[in-house]
């Protein structure tokens, strides 16, 4: 069984570590470790050969994530903002690929790419800096405000974001490190986020992974199978906007969890919040994780099964004139709270064509009060146009910034 494998990726390149390259090679083959999986070998493609969108949205989701936005450094223009890029692409193809770029720290030495992906994107206040206000698209407006709110603006935003996921935590710092020395004097460091999921090959067989409050997440994301995935996610061809068509808008949230009044509650509690079992994701109408939910369904007290405030009604696009997003978050944990809670949650990212309807339309709802946002806080917040994959020879945002 191949762990960790994803569309486009192949298993060669094996690493073995360990023995060899010393003398004896030829007589010690045999003796030579074996690879535990391929996941180390993984890799996934800076320039998928058919669909032309970037790495990193529809890649399953990798075990270890960053996520950092930049401020251009006081006085830069968009040639510089140019040459960032084009530094960054080339870094993020090396690594994506497995070689180590140059003047390289070495962290990452005996790993192979390990599934790591780089994603870049544009935020709001990019344009007004580099004189770019009119490529600016609709999309960027700025979110509204949620009642719920308590965003830290330091912490939201930005110039540019990168996102950085990798199946292994010392391939994903190495990216990092090397992507943030590429910026050295053209972009400022402005916030960093450090993300989590469970390992492939972690379970018996492959499953949607859980959140920190243990619940199966994901379930119900759209699915690149679906008619309409690739209109609900991707920027379309008549986008005005041209280097825009087939990228995407990713929406980050970084939502602490009041994990300490979430774990006082039964799991029949926890369930009736959610709309869904906690074991296996069923939908509390019966079946199993993948049956559908019947929202119309009554039990014996003639109330409906998944309660009028449930998290996945609320959120479903049944109850949101179709609104859907593909979720690909990471859990955090950055230690403790002065009160001694735990700082932790999800790093929600979720991709649209456009964002006001779909995660805006479906936070507003949920926002009114589902039986969720009690456990939760919304603590920073970023908005960002993501481009298409670079073409052959090029780099990310080439048209937008030549
Ligand atoms: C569904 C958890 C925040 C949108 C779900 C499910 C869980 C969950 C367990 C059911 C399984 C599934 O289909 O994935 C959480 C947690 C959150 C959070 C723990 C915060 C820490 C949000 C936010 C949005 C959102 C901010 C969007 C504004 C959705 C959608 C679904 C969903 C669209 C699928 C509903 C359906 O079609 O059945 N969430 N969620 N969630 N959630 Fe969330």
């Amino acid at each position: 069984r191949l762990l960790g494998t994803v569309g486009a990726a192949g298993a060669a390149g094996l690493v073995v570590g360990g023995a060899g390259g010393a003398a004896g090679v030829s007589a010690a083959q045999d003796d030579a470790p074996k690879a535990l999986s391929t996941l180390g070998s993984t890799k996934v493609p800076f320039r998928p050969a058919r669909a032309g969108h970037q790495a990193g949205i529809t890649t399953p989701l990798q075990a270890k994530g960053h996520l950092v936005a930049f401020d251009l450094a006081p006085g830069s223009d968009r040639k510089d903002a140019a040459a960032l890029l084009r530094r960054w692409s080339r870094t993020a193809e090396e690594l994506m690929a497995g070689r180590a770029p140059d003047a390289d720290t070495g962290v990452a030495l005996d790993a192979g790419p390990s599934s790591l992906t780089v994603t870049f994107g544009f935020g709001h206040s990019f344009f007004g800096r580099t004189g770019l206000t009119k490529r600016r698209p609709l999309e960027l407006d700025p979110l509204p405000d949620f009642s719920a709110d308590a965003l830290d603006p330091k912490s939201s935003n930005g110039d540019l974001w990168i996102q950085i996921g990798a199946d292994d935590a010392l391939v994903a710092f190495h990216a990092l490190r090397a992507l943030q020395k590429d910026a050295a004097g053209r972009a400022r460091l402005r916030w960093q986020m450090n993300g989590f999921n469970r390992t492939p090959g972690a379970t018996a067989h492959p499953m949607t992974t859980r959140n920190l409050m243990g619940q199966i997440d994901g379930t119900n994301n759209p699915k690149p199978s679906d008619q309409d995935f690739d209109e609900r996610i991707f920027v379309g061809r008549d986008a005005d906007q041209a280097w825009m068509r087939g990228g995407s808008y990713a929406v980050v949230r970084r939502i602490r969890m009041l994990l300490d009044d979430w774990e006082k509650r039964s799991r029949h509690d926890q369930e009736r919040v959610i709309g869904r079992r906690k074991d296996n994701g069923a939908p509390l109408t019966g079946g199993s994780e993948g049956t559908p939910m019947r929202l119309d369904a009554n039990g014996p007290d003639g109330m409906p099964v998944i309660p009028a405030n449930a998290h996945a009604r609320i959120a479903a696009p049944e109850s949101n004139q179709g609104a859907a997003m593909l979720r690909r978050p990471f859990s955090y944990h950055d230690g403790f709270r002065e009160d001694g809670a735990p700082d932790a949650g999800l790093l929600f990212i979720c991709w649209q064509a456009d964002p006001l309807r779909a995660f805006t339309q479906v936070q507003r709802k949920l926002d009114r009060g589902d039986a969720l946002s009690p456990f939760l806080r919304h603590e920073a917040s970023g908005l960002f146009a993501v481009p298409p994959a670079a073409e052959p020879g090029d780099y990310v945002g080439r048209p937008l910034l030549e």
